[in-house]
């Protein structure tokens, strides 16, 4: 009977070692430098060309990559992050829908020893916890936007209505972009926001804030909207109310993904502040160098340029996303 009952005690024993080596999933065994990367979501054409850089960029780089989209919602990046800590990867990468709540989270992976990395987006915590910031100074971009338009209406002499269609709230794209075209664009005081409000940075989005937008303000000449998407889910609205998008209305964007720069080919789009989604092969490189131990830079800055219809039409045949 004791016998019975300590091959048992034994066989339980193993079963649980072998179950958490399992759920564990602690490592490549091919030695493999294992990212975990949380992504936003897929709200964009943006969102998705940055997704395919980094799963194109890791596969070259013969980085095993494990790959969470949060669906733009900051629980389910916690949960992916909190996992991967679990699983002990090697480096943890992250794209933060909005910038604050991630103290915890980042701490725990710091106490873990595990390197983490910001893409894209900044949080809002101690620089101590995460490695290095990869991505778009978003100020700027709204400042070209803002500026653009500062040249565009130089000679106005009455009001100049601008409504706004914001990104997600609380994400640093949104934050900063809108800083930097108020800042902009108070070079002129005709220039005037009337309305401003999010779209969550998705067509959808844009069509039904535009839609209220055009039922609330009988004159408005221009849409400052924080990413394409929107600014295309706008410009259905617009044409819908029998306006001219591009004329009647002009509208400034950022992203310059393919959509964009077509409907600014075509003359609906008036300007567009890139912002560059291929971010896929100097985040591999970062990590490997953090998961080397390596000293990498604070904060790393993305190359990005503006475009007008003349230079959309010039780069359009050869634009990869
Ligand atoms: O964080 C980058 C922004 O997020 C892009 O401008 C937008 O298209 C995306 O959803």
């Amino acid at each position: 009977m004791k016998i019975k009952k300590m091959v048992a005690g034994l066989a339980v024993s193993l079963l649980a070692i072998g179950g958490l080596a399992a759920c564990g999933k602690d490592k490549a065994d091919d030695g493999k430098l294992v990212l975990g990367f949380s992504q936003v979501g897929s709200e964009s054409g943006w969102r998705t060309a940055n997704t395919e850089s980094i799963k194109a960029a890791a596969a070259e780089a013969g980085i095993e990559l494990r790959f969470d989209d949060a669906q733009q919602k900051q629980e389910n990046q916690l949960k992916a992050i909190r996992q991967f800590i679990a699983d002990k990867v090697d480096v943890i990468a992250f794209s933060p829908v909005v910038v604050e709540g991630w103290d915890a989270v980042l701490k725990e992976a710091y106490d873990a020893g595990i390197p983490v990395i910001l893409t894209d987006r900044a949080v809002n915590s101690d620089a101590k916890y995460y490695k290095t910031f990869l991505g778009s100074d978003f100020v700027k971009e709204g400042r070209l936007a803002g500026e653009w338009l500062v040249n565009e209406e130089k000679d106005a002499t009455e009001d100049v209505n601008i409504v706004e269609l914001q990104g997600t709230t609380g994400a640093a794209p949104a934050i900063d972009r809108k800083k930097g075209f108020a800042e902009a664009i108070a070079a002129n005081p005709h220039l005037k926001v009337i309305a401003s409000q999010t779209g969550d940075f998705t067509r959808a989005g844009g069509k039904q804030v535009m839609e209220q937008f055009l039922k609330a303000n009988p004159k408005i000449d221009v849409l400052f909207a924080h990413n394409d998407d929107m600014g295309l889910g706008a410009l259905e609205a617009i044409v819908a109310a029998g306006k001219v998008p591009g004329k009647d209305i002009k509208i400034i964007t950022i992203d310059a993904v393919r959509d964009g720069m077509q409907a600014l080919a075509d003359g609906k789009f008036n300007f567009i502040a890139e912002c560059s989604p291929l971010l896929g092969p100097q985040l591999m490189d970062l990590a490997k160098k953090v998961h080397a131990g390596e000293t990498v830079p604070a904060r790393i800055l993305t190359e990005e340029t503006t475009f007008t219809q003349e230079t959309a039409k010039a780069a359009l045949p050869t634009r990869k996303y």
